[in-house]
């Protein structure tokens, strides 16, 4: 219980800092995609306890949603997840303008901007990845983003539409936008196909091209690029960070979240070389702070606090954590309890304890077999 209090204080202390950076850049190093029905504010308190120092995106959320709808309920978040930047998705100055001025009252650290999206609904709106084919509209959008609101406003793209293979595209396309004040550019390093692909299928089939993202940052030294697109290692991420100044980690962070949690070695390291640039080693060995026991009691607790507080299902929490026991001996038992619908009526606190009976005794029965083999 004490490594719970100790952990969440520094947490705190984290995100305190962040806070009081407001409006300056923020550390890009590494951070957790904006995904649909995915990273929403359970997933990313999630995400949270896993590193205290990631940047953790929002879902994209539509300006059209935040001006007609419930802005409230959708910019609502935990204050225990700073660093967190909104993404939005749109190509109205004046609405995205708008948006980013409630991300800031909302306390938001950074707007970011969908110009990667290739989904028919979004093409139907004219924004996403189509945008790409309007870089003067998007320095306009940016433009108007930074007048409106002190943080950072950064941009999300891919590195060409379609079957083009022109590097002159996607590097107008930045040269364009940061005339705007956009400095920050996070490179999803495929193209996207408007046509005849699904948006599973264009987060899978257009080839990566790493080399084009680690070009834009040669010609434009002065600009910060992050990596985005296929990472699944720590050393994907070290090779990546040999060229470019971030890397943001999508699939793999929400499936094996553990990943996360050598992160922090990752911030920590990068400091160390920025105080003594003679030191070359890169340890990123790492302890994680917490056990996944200790997540999970911690996830606990905030299902019971979102359930008095917001009314919310465990169930809905949940799905975002299915993921920690990832490649455990046990861990698929221990999925299946937390995804069990026949449990939903049973509290947190019991499920996590069915849930952890089903982890030991797979183990055991791992164990035995196992014992069993070197005894033959
Ligand atoms: C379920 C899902 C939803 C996504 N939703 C968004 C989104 O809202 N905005 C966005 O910019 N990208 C979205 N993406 C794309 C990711 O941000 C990321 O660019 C892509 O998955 C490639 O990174 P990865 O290979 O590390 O997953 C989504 C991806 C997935 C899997």
């Amino acid at each position: 219980m004490l490594t719970n209090i100790t952990y969440l204080a520094k947490v705190k202390i984290v995100t305190m800092s962040f806070a009081k950076n407001a409006g300056s850049p923020l550390n890009c190093l590494l951070s957790v995609a904006p995904m649909m029905d995915w990273t929403d504010r359970h997933c990313r308190y999630f995400h949270r306890l896993l590193s205290t120092r990631a940047l953790l995106y929002t879902e994209m959320i539509t300006t059209g949603a935040l001006i007609f709808g419930d802005s409230n309920y959708h910019l609502r978040h935990n204050s225990e997840e700073h660093p967190v930047a909104l993404q939005l998705g749109g190509s109205d100055p004046k609405d995205l303008a708008r948006c980013a001025q409630l991300a800031f009252q909302h306390g938001y650290d950074e707007v970011n901007l969908n110009c990667g999206c290739p989904s028919e609904r979004v093409q139907r709106g004219a924004f996403g990845a189509c945008l790409m084919n309007e870089s003067k509209l998007v320095a306009e959008c940016v433009k108007a983003m930074r007048d409106a609101s002190p943080l950072p406003v950064t941009v999300k793209h891919r590195i060409g539409l379609g079957r083009g293979e022109s590097f002159d595209f996607v590097s107008d396309f930045v040269g364009e936008v940061s005339q705007a004040g956009c400095t920050t550019f996070i490179v999803h390093a495929r193209n996207a196909w408007l046509e005849g692909l699904s948006p599973k299928e264009n987060r899978e089939i257009p080839p990566l091209k790493p080399d084009w993202a680690y070009r834009l940052k040669q010609e434009f030294p002065k600009l910060e690029f992050v990596y985005n697109g296929g990472v699944k290692t720590l050393a994907d991420i070290q090779l990546h960070l040999q060229h470019l100044d971030g890397v943001m980690v999508g699939r793999e962070a929400y499936h094996n979240p553990w990943i996360l949690t050598s992160w922090d070695a990752v911030f920590e390291s990068q400091t160390v070389h920025s105080q003594t640039p003679s030191d070359s080693t890169s340890d990123t060995s790492h302890k994680p702070s917490l056990t996944r026991e200790e997540v999970e009691a911690l996830m606990v607790i905030y299902m019971e606090r979102e359930q008095k507080e917001n009314n919310v299902h465990w169930s809905s929490v949940a799905r975002h954590m299915l993921g920690l026991y990832h490649a455990q001996p046990g861990g698929k038992r221990w999925r299946r309890v937390w995804s069990d619908h026949k449990l939903k009526n049973k509290t947190p606190q019991e499920v996590s304890s069915i849930a952890q009976q089903a982890l030991i005794k797979e183990r055991e029965k791992l164990n035995l077999a196992g014992e069993a083999l070197i005894n033959n």
